[in-house]
């Protein structure tokens, strides 16, 4: 039998139960379901809508089932229609008539919508958490490769030299934009929905504030229809966390190359490699590749909601349940990749003495030679044509830049002289570029210092 049994019998076909029922993944909302409904009862009671004592034993009831179910002597009844229906179900059958009270003034339309804004709240906190380990990682192993040179690339081909620190300081500038986004985010996500009724609020004197305070949100909904088929907070969540996956993905993909014996600039800890089947030689980054490949499914559950919410009238329709699925998918997803990139990123080993081997190979200190000669009086566009020039002749010869002796650099320009060796030494490149935001470590390292004291706040 249905809660909703009246117009109709609620002796429902099973096929309808199988495509109606949502107690399959919205159980995850239980605790917030039960503390969304134990502020509305306090609320009912202190406005005498419902009587005190029924309030206390409503809440007294509501704290019990939560007790129990965190400790397993409750089970959650899977045949129920969704958490709402079984929480209240459970409610009655312990204490009686005062349980058939908690839904005075409230419809599940905007009970669901509480129950989500709750639950995504909590998780917004988690995920936050879990990106500010990402990027605490990112800045301690930083902090160990301050002047460990690697080529910077551009197009995928080797451009300027930087440093291993610069690098992954640069990702964890764009997870400190994400954990922003996040938090932003939950501002609006906290606005509570309660007393919009099913549609059109309700006659009863509810006092929302009241329940806004008891339960941490920031403010209430404006508009009843709004405040029941508002989905925009769930819509800027999975936005927020398709941009977070993105981030991931490219590092993910660099990892990727950076495993293969064609860069080898980085070794992946046993424990989190894993081997073929058939080839004994393998060690394979499947993180990185799954985190590459699980972001696609992120977007999907973006699209999923845009899809499902661009052609509903106001104000409730059911095509709103399937938000949980796709929320629920998106959080789990940027949970496991955040999780396990923090210890595999901690337990990596870097390779300094192949970075510099390829940092040397690509002429990527030819901008250097050509700011060397601008330091010289020549223009910068000759310089550049001069140098342009000098790199055809060494790769003619395979030589360097560093390796092309002086009398053949002053074939080219006079202005050279034995202090270009010094001037294109790589890690005079690095340290040259100390401005702000450079790779110069001690750039670099004023960079890791904001980038920690940012995550204290
Ligand atoms: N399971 C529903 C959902 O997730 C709860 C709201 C149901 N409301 C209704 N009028 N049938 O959206």
């Amino acid at each position: 039998m249905k809660l909703w049994a009246g117009r109709t019998g609620g002796d429902v076909d099973e096929r309808l139960s199988a495509i109606n029922n949502s107690i399959g993944f919205d159980s995850r909302m239980v605790k917030q379901d039960i503390t969304g409904s134990i502020a509305h009862a306090r609320m009912l009671g202190k406005q005498g809508i419902i009587d005190e004592a029924d309030a206390a034993a409503i809440v007294a009831g509501l704290k019990g089932i939560l007790a129990d179910i965190e400790s397993g002597a409750l089970e959650i009844d899977m045949s129920c229609e969704d958490i709402h229906t079984f929480v209240e179900a459970t409610l009655t059958e312990r204490i009686g008539d005062a349980g058939k009270r908690l839904h005075t003034a409230r419809s599940r339309n905007d009970q669901v919508a509480l129950d989500i804004r709750m639950y995504l709240a909590d998780e917004i906190d988690r995920l936050v958490g879990l990106a500010k380990d990402l990027a605490a990682a990112f800045c301690d192993v930083a902090e160990q490769h301050l002047e460990t040179v690697m080529p910077g690339y551009t197009h995928l081909q080797r451009a300027q030299p930087i440093t291993l620190a610069h690098w992954l300081m640069a990702y964890a500038q764009m997870l400190l934009r994400d954990i922003e986004r996040l938090s932003d985010c939950k501002k609006r996500t906290l606005i509570l929905p309660l007393g919009s009724g099913a549609l059109a609020g309700t006659t009863y004197p509810l006092d929302r504030e009241f329940v806004a305070e008891q339960l941490g949100f920031g403010g209430i909904s404006l508009n009843s229809l709004d405040g029941v088929s508002d989905r925009d907070f769930a819509l800027e969540l999975l936005s927020c966390l398709s941009i977070l996956m993105m981030h991931l993905s490219r590092f993910s993909e660099e990892i990727c190359l950076w495993c293969s014996w064609e860069f080898k600039f980085v070794t992946l800890a046993d424990s989190f490699s894993t081997g073929s089947s058939i080839m004994p030689q393998k060690k394979n980054p499947d993180i990185t590749e799954l985190v590459r490949g699980k972001t696609g499914r992120v977007y999907g559950d973006l699209m999923t909601l845009l899809t499902a919410m661009k052609a509903l009238p106001l104000a409730y329709n059911k095509d709103m349940q399937e938000d949980k699925e796709a929320l629920f998918d998106a959080i789990d997803t940027a949970d496991l990749s955040l999780s396990v990139l923090t210890p595999m990123l901690r337990t990596a080993t870097f390779h300094p003495a192949n970075m510099k081997k390829a940092a040397a190979r690509g002429f990527i200190n030819a901008t250097d030679c050509a700011d060397y000669m601008v330091k010289k009086g020549v223009p910068f566009r000759d310089a550049y044509k001069v140098v342009g020039q000098l790199v055809k002749y060494c790769i003619d010869r395979e030589l360097t830049l560093d390796e092309l002796p002086i009398a053949e650099y002053r074939q080219f320009s006079l202005v050279f002289d034995e202090d270009v060796y010094q001037a294109i030494d790589l890690l005079t490149c690095v340290n040259q570029r100390s401005l702000p935001g450079g790779p110069a470590p001690e750039a670099v390292r004023a960079t890791i210092e904001k980038t920690r004291a940012n995550m204290e706040n």
